[in-house]
């Protein structure tokens, strides 16, 4: 079978948005990898490579992965490495029928809770200056802008806007998360709020 139509069969099997769907939230397995690929070559113009994603699951002790389900298909994912309790978030993405229906806010909870457990203390990331959505997003996680790579971006021409969130292990930021929580919880229309065991299923 072509890669085309590979990656034209993954995109008949993503569910259709819907009020209410249940949002699963798990650890990236292997075999998710291609249709987060599949995700990732619609929304960034400089796609990770499914080699580049399996070569990430193969260092668990210093990255943490997880997609996004809904009826077991992929419709997001996240990624971090931590390194000396900084975690920097490598990426970020929700397929595009689902953007914008609490999503990627319960994938960062969960990742950000993940990383806080391992013993991250600040975490870093870096997005496209004109990407405000996301950077809001961030910004309810507590990344503040903290400078500026020049041509970070040089398949769309664009500087990379560095963010960082400190204090991550505080009392304070474990009241922020808990609020996220609450947030995410009141969507509930939208996407049902995690359970509390949901991260374990594996
Ligand atoms: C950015 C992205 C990850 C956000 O995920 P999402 O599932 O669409 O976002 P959510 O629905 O969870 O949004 C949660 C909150 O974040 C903020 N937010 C998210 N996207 C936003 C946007 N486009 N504009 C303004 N605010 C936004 C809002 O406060 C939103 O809450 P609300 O919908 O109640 O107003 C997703 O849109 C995406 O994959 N975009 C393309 C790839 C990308 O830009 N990745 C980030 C690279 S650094």
């Amino acid at each position: 079978m072509s890669l085309r139509r590979a990656r034209g069969l993954l995109w008949a099997a993503m569910p259709e948005p819907r009020d209410g769907a249940v949002v699963e939230v798990v650890a990236m397995r292997r075999r998710h990898v291609r249709h987060v690929v599949a995700i990732e070559e619609r929304i960034f113009p400089r796609p990770w490579s499914s080699a580049l994603y399996l070569s990430e699951l193969s260092s668990p002790s210093t990255r943490v992965y997880l997609v996004a389900l809904v009826d077991g298909v992929v419709v997001g994912y996240v990624g971090a490495m931590l390194v000396a309790g900084e975690g920097h978030v490598t990426t970020v993405g929700v397929a595009p029928a689902w953007q914008r229906r609490g999503v990627g806010i319960r994938m960062l909870h969960r990742l950000v809770s993940e990383l806080r457990a391992r013993g991250a203390h600040a975490l870093t990331l870096e997005v496209r200056m004109s990407n405000r959505g996301a950077q809001q997003l961030y910004a309810l996680f507590g990344f503040v802008p903290a400078g500026v790579r020049k041509d970070y971006y040089p398949e769309v021409n664009e500087d990379g806007l560095v963010m960082w969130a400190y204090d991550v292990d505080s009392a304070d930021y474990a009241e922020r998360l808990a609020r996220i929580a609450a947030r995410i919880a009141s969507r509930s229309a939208r996407a049902r709020p995690d359970g509390p065991d949901e991260g374990e299923r594996r």
